[in-house]
């Protein structure tokens, strides 16, 4: 079960480095009180401090799991940028996943980053949860293997991974305090299980969540030591969320480890008097000083010889000291870029597809692409996942490229979505540093009497962790502004404190904006953005200078947008349905906004912003033959849906979005994904209908029932769903034959052999899902539940067969009174299909 007790640090073809458990209590004895107090609290943001009498050099840290930012925000550090997990969860295949999280280990390794903060295990409680696209399921043994495998392949590279946020952080309102309810057999089989497997797959770190379960915050919550550090065995660090160590004795006596950010925090000194007086025993510091310092050992940063780390920095990074000995080559750009278009394609879902998909390219010869996503597409979530990417390839600019010459492409964008769409930092395509005329901005901080401290180009107006030397006042943003349009621009400035924009001199925008929430992902990566319409010329420049003074609690972070007028949407509309009517095909892509989908809140809506389903309504009308290509990171209502020629979900795909969009719409990859959730065909028809806790509370009343269970036991007498766990379509057409006997093996689980036939013209490949269920039971249980799942593929015609692994744990439910795991006798049904609304096969166990 647990794979890895010996602190050693497996890489693939890079220096290993081998440090007992004996070594760790040698250098752990060389370390007194005061010195082992200042490793449990950070160095800084993304950095924990180092230790020279023991070897002892850095951690650094880094978000995920978008894509491995590095330590810090800086626009010119670019990333690979993967799809989303929800685009990851849609995969059902935990080899594709290992490889993306091998690919995050080697960006970490690239950057300089030893630990990084991901995969994210909690639940899809609730499809208006702001962090949904994020998080991999609504079922914990879909996200459990999921998360595994991207931790399996993230520390294969001698880089931490981190398990998070544990638990029950499931939605964002109130996330700082909020106060889930829930009682221990919900905890288990659903909110903990992927926590449990990402032990069971030997994760390095496990972060505590923000959130308090059942009265108690998580960084104090008993829920540390049991089961994560005592049954389950986990033998790593807890990290605190960043800032969600909040008291000195209380989460220094629980099991929390390491509290994020530093330097300063609610341990140091406060912590080193505590332990003086008894109020912490020694051995809980001790404990946390040994994790910590097994960790460093299993990420190479602990050399107590002197022996040189193995990392290397990124090129484009300032060289961290203690990081140095060139890597070996990794995949090169072009393999990396294939593995992210590949593994896009295969997380795409096809919803519907009314014989449209896949395009045959010889029957045409005008193709219409519509929707501001098409040209400008959302590729990942908000909140501290974001990474900058290397590029990105548009749908637009896939198809283009794909269709090649022979076929024209008219594009229109449509009318603009409401609530965000074009608030885009102020960069390359509008604005020119005043200095020298580079594409983007000029960063200058000023001190308290306006000499210039720093300066420097900076490629867009979106700073959020400059560096402030001492004395530093006042950030400035100065660019150049070249309008390519007549008409009302908007500019916008982000930040708190007080702020002032002019444009030519004239103050446009002034005021103080104190922040009014201590969350990190508002105050430090989304500030609100406070606006001024300007009327500009086309061809005319302006100046245009934004100022924020520096206070103490208002953070860094500091954004200057402009956005060109918008298009009359009568008229954009107009011409987006003349493209659709003229063309052999229309792809019509829409989704969510910069507003919509972000880390810090939830969404008050599944529709998607206006007016975009009036525009796929209108251009459906005009042609048929239309494929909505949805982006978003999870659900949306999709109103239209049965009138469109096919309907393909496309998540957040990361940097090569219009590639794999090409690839798949042109069938040279089948659309691969199958949904991680359901999806509700309205909000209002959806199982968890409001994220809003009640004086600080959530009960999760719903207990066991959420996502498919919870539509499972509606049944007839409630609304449908529009689409069920498990649904999607590929490019060929299977029919499900038999279901086997199922044997058992070692461990107490079973094998449950399922054939099943290719009926299609084509290759493809299918997900062979099986649920189990207990009519008869003597407890309350979900309908039926996922209980295991494998992939098969055949040529057209072809039989194959399926061999899907059931675990013992599907066979048990957690028993409060034995306070233990227990199957109860009798006979289960075992189900296969292709959806959890969709199981024609049936068997049965006997226990
Ligand atoms: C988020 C974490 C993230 C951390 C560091 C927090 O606000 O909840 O997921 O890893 O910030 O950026």
């Amino acid at each position: 079960m647990w794979e890895s007790a010996l602190p050693t640090i497996r890489t693939a073809g890079v220096q290993e480095v081998v440090i007992r458990d004996g070594d760790v209590e040698r250098l752990l004895d060389k370390l007194d009180p005061g010195q082992r107090v200042s490793l449990l609290t950070g160095a800084d943001t993304w950095r924990t401090r180092p230790e020279p009498d023991v070897g002892l050099r850095e951690i650094v840290f880094s978000d995920g799991p978008a894509g491995v930012r590095g330590p810090g925000w800086d626009e010119r550090c670019t990333s690979a940028l993967l799809p989303s997990p929800t685009a990851l969860g849609a995969l059902w295949d935990e080899d594709r996943v290992r490889r993306l999280g091998e690919l995050l280990g080697d960006e970490a390794r690239r950057k300089g980053v030893h630990v990084v903060l991901a995969p994210a295990l909690n639940l899809h409680r609730s499809p208006l949860a702001g962090r949904h696209f994020e998080c991999f399921s609504e079922d914990p043994l879909l996200a459990g293997r999921t998360g595994a495998a991207l931790i399996r392949g993230i520390q294969s590279r001698g880089v931490a991974a981190t398990a998070k946020h544990y638990v029950a952080n499931d939605s964002e309102t109130e996330r700082l305090t909020l106060d889930v309810r829930l009682d221990e057999r919900v905890l288990r089989e659903l909110y903990l299980a992927p926590f449990e497997a990402a032990v069971q797959a030997g994760v390095w770190l496990v972060m505590s969540a923000y959130n308090k379960v059942n009265g108690v915050t998580m960084s104090e919550s008993s829920l540390l030591r049991e089961p994560l550090k005592g049954e389950w065995g986990f033998d790593g660090v807890i990290v605190s969320d960043w800032g969600g160590v909040r008291s000195t004795v209380a989460s220094a006596v629980s099991a929390q480890d390491l509290a994020m950010p530093g330097p300063r925090g609610p341990w140091g000194e406060e912590l080193l008097e505590a332990l003086a007086s008894g109020r912490v025993p020694a051995e809980a510091v001790e404990d946390k000083t040994r994790r910590l310092l097994r960790l460093a050992s299993r990420v190479g940063a602990l050399t107590p010889g002197g022996a040189p780390s193995d990392r290397v920095p990124a090129p484009d990074l300032a060289p961290a000291p203690n990081l140095e000995p060139p890597l070996p080559p990794g995949p090169g750009p072009g393999a990396l870029r294939q593995e992210l278009r590949a593994a896009a394609a295969a997380g795409f879902v096809l919803l519907e597809n009314r014989g449209l998909l896949p395009l045959e390219r010889g029957a045409l010869d005008r193709v219409a692409v519509i929707g501001v996503h098409a040209g400008d597409p959302r590729v990942q979530g908000g909140g501290s996942s974001e990474v900058f990417p290397q590029h990105v390839v548009s749908p637009l600019d896939g198809l283009r490229d794909a269709l090649g010459p022979g076929i024209r492409v008219a594009y229109e964008p449509g009318p603009a979505p409401e609530g965000g769409g074009g608030q885009a930092p102020l960069g390359a395509r509008y604005g020119r540093d005043p200095e020298g005329g580079a594409p983007g901005v000029r960063l200058r901080v000023l001190d308290a009497v306006g000499t210039v401290l720093s300066t420097t180009h900076q490629p867009s107006g979106r700073v959020l962790e400059p560096e402030l030397p001492p004395g530093a006042r006042t950030v400035e943003l100065a660019a150049v502004l070249h309008p390519d349009t007549s008409g009302p621009w908007t500019l916008g400035l982000g930040g708190f404190g007080a702020l002032s924009l002019t444009v030519d001199g004239t103050a446009v925008l002034e005021g103080v904006f104190p922040p009014e929430t201590e969350d990190p992902a508002v105050i430090h990566v989304r500030p609100p953005q406070h606006t001024a319409r300007i009327p500009l010329t086309a061809g005319r420049t302006v100046h245009v200078v934004a100022r924020r003074e520096l206070a103490s609690g208002t953070g860094r972070a500091t954004v200057l947008t402009a956005a060109p007028p918008v298009p009359d949407p009568a008229e954009a509309l107009a011409a987006a349905v003349a493209a659709a009517g003229s063309a052999d095909v229309a792809v019509v892509v829409v989704g969510t906004t910069e507003g919509g989908e972000s880390e810090g809140f939830d969404r008050a809506s599944l529709r998607l912003p206006a007016p975009q389903d009036e525009l796929v309504a209108a251009v459906t009308r005009a042609n048929p033959r239309t494929v909505v290509v949805v982006n978003s990171g999870g659900p949306v209502e999709l109103p239209w849906r049965e009138a469109a020629g096919a309907v393909l979900l496309t998540w957040f795909p990361g940097q090569e979005a219009g590639h794999a969009l090409a690839d798949v719409l042109l069938g040279s990859a089948e659309p691969g994904g199958r949904l991680p959730t359901t999806w509700p065909a309205t909000l209002d028809d959806a199982p968890v209908r409001t994220t809003q806790p009640t004086g600080g509370r959530l009960p999760y009343e719903e207990g066991l029932h959420i996502g498919h269970r919870a539509w499972l036991r509606t049944g007839a007498a409630g609304p449908a769903p529009a689409y069920w766990f498990g649904h999607g379509l590929g490019y060929t057409t299977w029919e499900l034959e038999r279901l086997g006997t199922p044997e058992p093996t070692r461990g107490g689980g079973y094998e449950v052999p399922v054939t099943l036939h290719n009926t299609g013209t084509r290759r493809g490949r299918e997900v062979v899902q099986i649920h189990l269920s207990r009519p008869d039971s003597a407890i309350e249980r979900p309908v039926s539940w996922l209980a295991g799942w494998v992939a098969a593929e055949a040529e057209p015609g072809e039989r194959a067969t399926a061999y899907v692994r059931i675990p013992a744990r599907a066979l048990q439910h957690w028993s409060e009174g034995a306070a233990g795991w227990t199957a109860e006798p009798g006979r289960f049904t075992v189900l296969a299909g292709r959806s959890a609304g969709d199981l024609p096969l049936r068997g049965a166990i006997d226990v």
